[in-house]
């Protein structure tokens, strides 16, 4: 299996669906209406993959719940070959925000990944996203969180959530906080909105990551800018098809923005919702694109030089790469 790094997955949104619903049941909750016939997570579109997301995330409560998680989808990362994993982490679902809860959920978390690097030979490390449907005042006490936690395992924050709501801007405070307290910056845009959403984020937020980006696309001056600042896209191809912005991976502006000079890595997002995993993800790009092993090779050097880890650590990551 190739080695793959990933740098944009929900923790949460990673969950299997067994998995959750192994949860409900031990805690007598009845979260049926969230699942199909096959087991599978059930949504109609983006805005109802949100509730359902949410949904899903109400069976875990406890510290000991998200160490559960955090096994069980670091096992998935790694049976796709993934071996360094940026992974969002959300204090609004661990503990309410609250720091003392919040630094519970986080060593309960921390442990498990630590468990996983030894038995499995993955690195997590986490960067902190607020939810922008919350609004900006939750964003702050996130924020909050994030500088109370950062160091050389929470490396970093940003935001997820619903782009239609509210503006980049209105998160300045928190982004500014985030940095200050060490952390580097990625937020969710041009996904739902277009290529304004990504201009105000790069703005107004002063992010070095895109999550998705993709609809930049329909302004190639912006394409332009973010390749000559070298802002790194985090793409999820299967995500975006799933939810139906992408008729199919060849349609997916993935290549059009890789031609145009813009860094490009690629990611899963929320897998289980999306029927997806990192080997399905270079599997249909292979198909889609005819990119080769050299190609996936030099996307993985550009995914670990936009990692936010330390350098020792991306160092000893480059080694496995090389392996
Ligand atoms: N977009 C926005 N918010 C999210 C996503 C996404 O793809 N996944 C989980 N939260
Ligand atoms: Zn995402």
């Amino acid at each position: 299996m190739t080695p793959k790094i990933e740098l944009h997955l929900h923790l949460e949104g990673a969950a299997p669906p067994a998995f959750i619903r192994g949860l409900a049941r031990e805690k007598s909750m009845d979260i049926s209406g969230i699942f199909d016939a096959e087991g599978n997570y059930k949504y109609k579109d983006f805005w109802d993959f949100l509730k359902v997301y949410e949904a899903a995330t109400s069976t875990l409560t406890t510290p000991e719940d998200y160490a559960r998680l955090t096994l069980a989808v670091l096992e998935e990362s790694a049976a796709s070959g993934v071996v360094y994993s940026e992974t969002f982490l959300s204090p609004d679902f661990c503990g309410g925000r609250d720091k003392g809860a919040w630094k519970e959920y986080l060593l309960a978390i921390r442990e498990a990944a630590d468990q996983a690097e030894r038995t499995m030979g993955i690195t997590l490390r986490g960067i902190i996203t607020c939810i922008r449907h919350f609004g900006p005042e939750k964003a702050r006490e996130t924020a909050l969180c994030a500088a109370e936690t950062a160091g050389e395992w929470i490396v970093g924050f940003g935001i997820a959530g619903d782009e239609k709501i509210a503006q980049p801007k209105d998160f300045r405070w928190s982004f500014d906080c985030a940095r200050e307290a060490g952390l580097r910056l990625t937020a969710h845009a041009g996904e739902w909105g277009g290529p304004e959403s990504v201009r105000a984020a790069i703005k107004d937020l002063e992010v070095e990551r895109i999550g998705h980006g993709v609809r930049a696309i329909e302004d190639l001056a912006l394409v332009d800018e973010i390749a000559e600042r070298g802002i790194v896209l985090e793409v999820c191809p299967g995500s975006n098809v799933a939810l139906g912005i992408y008729p199919g991976f060849r349609k997916h502006p993935i290549s059009q923005l890789y031609e145009r000079g813009v860094k490009v890595t690629v990611s899963t997002d929320d897998p289980p919702f999306f029927h997806t995993t990192m080997a399905r993800e270079f599997e249909m790009l292979h198909r889609a694109f005819d990119w080769d092993d050299a190609f996936f090779a030099a996307l993985n050097k550009t995914a670990l030089d936009a990692a936010f880890c330390d350098t020792d650590t991306g160092a000893r990551i480059a080694k496995l790469l090389e392996a």
